[in-house]
């Protein structure tokens, strides 16, 4: 029996490629034998020689109640007693989407999925098939979820060493079209010259994997209105922000309204899960209504779908977000004062911890971040029992069960990490 981190990590290696069945595991941004996880409750994991952390990382996004909440759990159980798929409809997908659009207006009708990726990729088929346009303006820097024509090309394709990600069809490049966050010239530019044939531009509202990067005042609100002047589709990827920075995601905070939304990790409080909506003009493309074919197995299975319901009720009760924009203040304002080049960029519940002289507005900024440091710095926490993504490109998440007293023994090991 393999009782350390290090003996099953290395086993996991023998039969997984990078021990990991997702890249950023393996911490090659921070070096190191992963600790391999084997419980959470609450903001809290335990790895499997027993040693505890308070979990910074909440999954990379969906734990927004954190581990095993009992209404989750009551609500599974009950699913895997009942019937955990039937592969036909049922009542629970009804509560599910009613929660989805009343929390996000703008998706009149909704498709539910298994993951981010499974949304954005069918969302772009949605604005191809509706527009009869084949291209696509994405911004680089801004993730998507393992998408053949957004994760092959760009910085994406460039960390792996070539102008196209290996193995990925070379047609898919030529899709893509790449502009500059926060750029809005950069996005008229290609539309004045490409419009005819743009189905859609995507953008993730508040990018997540560039060390979370906050939008200009103007660069959303000037997106929508560059798109409705050149016809062309303005696609939010909410995957990360989505239930996370407001219930109704970054569109509610900034008050714009995209046509088409993609949807995944807080949606379903730890459940594999994605959705897709928008316009009912639009989504009456997908099959069987339309022409637009998206199918899965798992679609809606019920134990994602009442689990989910279980969650955003618990997501809609009043003050909810209130209590985590106040959490999130009270970290970021005792953590700001720690180092001069210690940048802390947070949206409620969601939070870029990193070392560089200023903040990352595109993604030409994150040339100044000092990774080495962060290397250093992440193990002296992990150490202390403090669990971070391991990539400082990524953000971090901050969940309802954390605690005051939680964040105050988080800013103290910070302290002490930084000397
Ligand atoms: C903004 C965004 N979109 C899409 C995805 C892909 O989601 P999934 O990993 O569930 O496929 C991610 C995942 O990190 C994401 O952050």
């Amino acid at each position: 029996m393999k009782t350390t981190n290090s003996e099953l990590f290395s086993a996991l290696c023998a039969r997984i490629p990078g021990g990991v069945n997702s890249p950023f595991r393996a911490f090659q941004a921070v070096g190191g034998t992963p600790p391999v996880l084997v419980r959470g409750q609450g903001a809290h994991v335990w790895d499997v020689e027993g040693k505890e952390y308070l979990d910074f990382c909440c999954a990379w996004g969906p734990l927004m109640l954190g581990h095993s909440h009992p209404d989750l759990v009551a609500a599974g159980r009950l699913a895997l007693e009942e019937g955990s798929v039937f592969g036909a409809s049922t009542p629970w997908e009804l509560e599910f989407v009613e929660a989805i659009t009343s929390a996000f207006p703008s998706m009149e009708k909704v498709r539910l999925v298994n993951s981010g990726a499974e949304a954005v990729a069918s969302a772009l088929r949605v604005a191809r098939g509706a527009s009869g346009k084949p291209r696509i303006v994405k911004f680089e820097g801004c993730y998507h979820g393992h998408v053949e024509c957004l994760d092959s090309v760009g910085l994406e394709a460039e960390e792996l060493g070539g102008a196209l990600a290996l193995g990925a069809s070379p047609g898919c490049a030529a899709e893509t079209i790449i502009a500059h966050f926060n750029n809005l010239d950069s996005v008229s530019r290609i539309l004045e010259k490409h419009h005819h044939e743009v189905a859609a531009v995507i953008v993730e509202p508040i990018p997540g994997s560039m060390a979370v990067t906050r939008p200009e005042p103007d660069f959303l609100g000037g997106l929508r209105k560059l798109c409705d002047e050149f016809q062309v589709l303005l696609i939010f990827d909410e995957v990360l922000s989505g239930c996370r920075v407001a219930r109704g995601g970054a569109q509610e905070l900034f008050g714009i309204r995209p046509d088409l939304t993609c949807l995944g990790k807080a949606l379903a409080g730890g459940m594999p899960v994605g959705a897709y909506g928008g316009k009912t003009e639009l989504m009456d493309h997908v099959a069987p209504l339309g022409k637009v074919y998206q199918a899965g197995t798992f679609c809606g299975n019920p134990l994602t779908v009442r689990c989910g319901t279980a969650n955003l009720r618990l997501l809609a009760e009043p003050g909810v977000y209130a209590k985590l924009a106040v959490e999130t203040d009270f970290l970021v304002s005792s953590l700001a004062e720690l180092d001069p080049n210690l940048q802390v960029v947070a949206y409620p519940g969601m939070f870029g911890l990193y070392f560089a002289p200023g903040q990352v507005r595109s993604h030409k900024d994150l040339e100044q971040v000092d990774l080495a440091r962060y290397r250093s710095f992440y193990h002296r926490l992990l150490k202390r029992g403090i669990y971070l993504p391991p990539s400082s490109l990524d953000a971090a998440g901050l969940s309802l069960a954390h605690t005051r007293q939680d964040l105050e023994r988080f800013v103290q090991v910070v302290r002490e990490g930084l000397s």
